[in-house]
């Protein structure tokens, strides 16, 4: 069956904190943490000489029972190095050990990257409950997103959402960074307009001035009027101005409820276009109505610290 529309369940994105994997105190901190999602990273954030010691730490932490005993909400990704680089192999099999939520692809330039990683994982038998999520973040990643995408769109794919990847970006592609993103908002755009045809939730990039909370608070508002579902983080002090900017807007929640009510009513039974105070209201603000009351509801679980599907 062929995604060409949201029909995943909205599982709340609106933090998704990066942290370390090698960091102790990072990792002895998170439990206390607020946010949706957190990415234990082995990329990046991990220096050529740390990188087995920090895989060793990570399967530990999975192993002796301490990412069990996150908050039932967090979800958590282990962000792999490129299974082009010396530790991609062994780090894809430490991650399928540690059984996260999803593994988090770094650098995908083209829909074999996902390939590869899903043919890896196929041959461990490793369940269809691991997900897939790809770092846009290369000129090509960007060029390809549609193709890359719509790995997403056969019954059976893994593949679940778009990271994207600021820093890099920026760097490969010379762009000056500014306020508002002028020269960025293109292929930010591109990027949210790929995952939604097929069905793939999105992420904003990160905000590396973790000091400077109101040009976080604008960065997460452009963000959210982009169409991204949530913003990646790199610091707990990003947390809750991730978690207002991409929560539920309690007006727009009660609208929500009030346009499911009006097609509840008998007399609008089978109609597909309604009037409610003065404002046309078809059948498709119906479904947007209905998957917001779904977010909210998701979203008050996590914030309960319930189990979140
Ligand atoms: N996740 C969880 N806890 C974190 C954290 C993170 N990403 N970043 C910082 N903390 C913790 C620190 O360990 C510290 O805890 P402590 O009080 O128990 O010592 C506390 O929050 C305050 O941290 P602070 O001193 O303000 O920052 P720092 O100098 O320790 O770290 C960074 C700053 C940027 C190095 C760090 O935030 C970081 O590594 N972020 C993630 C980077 C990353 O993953 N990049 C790759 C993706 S872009
Ligand atoms: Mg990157």
């Amino acid at each position: 069956m062929e995604h060409s529309q949201r029909s995943r369940p909205v599982r709340p994105r609106r933090s998704v904190l990066y942290l370390p994997a090698g960091n102790a105190r990072a990792l002895g901190k998170l439990p206390g943490l607020g946010c949706d999602s957190v990415v234990f990273d082995l990329e990046d954030s991990v220096a050529p000489e740390a990188k087995d010691e920090t895989r060793e730490s990570l399967r530990s932490f999975f192993a002796d029972g301490r990412a069990e005993a996150l908050p039932a909400g967090m979800e958590k990704i282990i962000r792999i190095n490129s299974l082009s680089s010396p530790w991609g192999a062994e780090d894809l099999l430490a991650a399928r050990g540690c059984r996260p939520d999803a593994i988090l692809i770094p650098k995908v330039d083209a829909p074999d990257d996902i390939a590869a990683v899903e043919d890896a994982l196929d041959q461990t038998d490793a369940p269809a409950t691991l997900r897939l999520w790809a770092m846009i973040e290369t000129p090509r990643g960007v060029m390809n997103a549609g193709q890359i995408a719509r790995m997403a769109r056969t019954d059976g794919a893994r593949l679940d959402c778009f990271v994207t990847g600021a820093n890099d970006l920026i760097k490969e592609t010379g762009v000056t960074a500014l306020p508002g993103r002028p020269w960025l908002s293109s292929w930010l755009m591109q990027i949210v307009l790929c995952a939604r045809a097929y069905g793939l939730d999105v992420l904003d990039g990160v905000y590396n001035d973790f000091r400077d909370e109101p040009g976080l608070i604008a960065e997460c508002r452009d963000g959210q009027a982009m169409g991204f579902d949530g913003k990646t983080l790199i610091h707990p002090a990003q947390i809750s101005a991730a978690n207002t900017t991409f929560g539920i807007d309690p007006q727009q929640l009660a609208e929500a409820k009030a346009i499911a009510a009006a097609f509840a009513m008998p007399e609008n039974k089978g109609r597909g276009v309604i009037s409610l105070d003065g404002r046309m209201v078809e059948r498709l603000h119906l479904d947007i109505a209905e998957r917001l009351i779904d977010k909210a509801a998701r979203i008050a679980a996590r914030d309960n610290g319930d189990q979140v599907q």
